[in-house]
């Protein structure tokens, strides 16, 4: 059976992006493959190191993840500092990967334009630490979306040269995933760029959000004064708002909404309110098991504890093997 590794990295609530780009796969996945999903701690530390909010953000997300349909009697569920053997992966690929590809990474350059006063190590080998957690499983297959493409291009890159140097096929290809086959990329409510944590506020709806607060955010987001000539190209924010529309509306609902835009009879306030309300029905059983299962101290610990050791069970077995290959031995 392929394995299947993703994570995400426990920096705030989770939103409609993670869920489309990632977690929907982690869903289906999880009753086909033997399933690694974890939430990237250590990676958060590059951007968000508060001791104070660390703790209560790796346990959101480990509870989002719970509530959004993830078994953990059918997928390994853990969090990425409780397996040691991925922070030794990480240093002993961090002694192939080069200077100047970590350099080039896309995210590293944003990041140094995003938070100029700490381009810190951790920012610029991001890439080998996300090719460790990867890796350390010998996955095959990683659902996650548009905008780490980039990041398992450069997974590829130090397993096959680990290979390469150490003459072993020890390290299998991993690749992109996403059942839709495409990945996505879902966007905002700011008529640019993608739905994010840390894009500014009300850009992100969260899986968590009350139904007040999705109206306030949707009937706030970007649009212009409507299409001024039939079958018009549908300008950024416009575009946003059917893609939106695409991921959590029906498919007759959303076609009411494009001949209407095609025929200039278009009102954004009634497409928002509609979308809106799509959106609170799609997260409404989520939010409710979100605060349930928050609630279970015991439940939320037992699944963290069971994932730790089933994670690290794996991950000792490709740590002592790549031990073995490096020629480091036990004296
Ligand atoms: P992170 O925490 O930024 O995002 C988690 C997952 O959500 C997807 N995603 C989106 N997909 C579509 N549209 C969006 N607007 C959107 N926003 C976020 C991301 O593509 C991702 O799949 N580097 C990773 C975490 C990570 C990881 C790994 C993932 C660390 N190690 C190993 C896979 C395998 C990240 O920053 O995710």
């Amino acid at each position: 059976m392929e394995t299947v590794v993703s994570g995400i990295r426990s920096t705030g609530n989770l939103h409609l992006g993670n869920y489309f780009g990632a977690i929907k796969n982690f869903i289906q996945m999880q009753h086909h493959y033997n399933c690694y999903f974890f939430i990237a701690d250590y990676h958060s530390l590059t951007t968000h190191p508060h001791p104070t909010d660390l703790h209560s953000s790796v346990r959101r997300v480990l509870v989002e993840y719970l509530a959004a349909g993830i078994d953990p009697e059918k997928s390994t569920i853990y969090i990425q500092s409780d397996v040691p053997e991925v922070a030794e992966l990480y240093l002993l690929l961090n002694m192939n990967a080069y200077m100047g590809e970590l350099e080039r990474c896309t995210s590293f350059k944003d990041k140094i334009r995003s938070q100029p006063d700490n381009i810190n190590a951790g920012l610029l080998t991001y890439p080998t630490l996300m090719a460790a957690d990867i890796l350390i499983h010998r996955a095959t297959k990683v659902p996650v979306g548009k905008d780490q493409e980039q990041h398992l291009e450069m997974a590829r890159t130090f397993g096959n040269r680990f290979n390469r140097i150490y003459e072993s096929e020890f390290f299998p290809e991993p690749y992109a995933f996403n059942f839709g086959s495409e990945l996505v990329k879902i966007p905002g409510l700011d008529g640019k760029g993608k739905m994010g944590k840390s894009e500014g506020e009300g850009n992100a709806i969260f899986l968590g959000d009350s139904p007040e607060e999705i109206r306030k955010k949707v009937m706030r987001a970007v649009s212009d004064s409507g299409p001024t000539e039939p079958n018009a190209v549908k300008p950024e924010p416009i575009q946003n708002l059917f893609d939106l529309m695409k991921v959590v509306s029906a498919a007759d609902t959303l076609q009411v909404f494009e001949d209407k835009y095609n025929d200039c009879t278009i009102r954004y306030g009634d497409m928002k309110k509609q979308l809106a309300e799509d959106m609170i029905n799609f997260t409404a059983p989520m939010r409710e098991k979100i605060n349930a299962i928050s609630a279970d101290e015991d439940y939320v610990r037992q699944v963290a504890r069971l994932g730790a050791a089933k994670a690290r069970e794996s991950a000792q077995k490709t740590i002592n093997e790549v031990r073995e290959l490096i020629g480091i031995r036990k004296f």
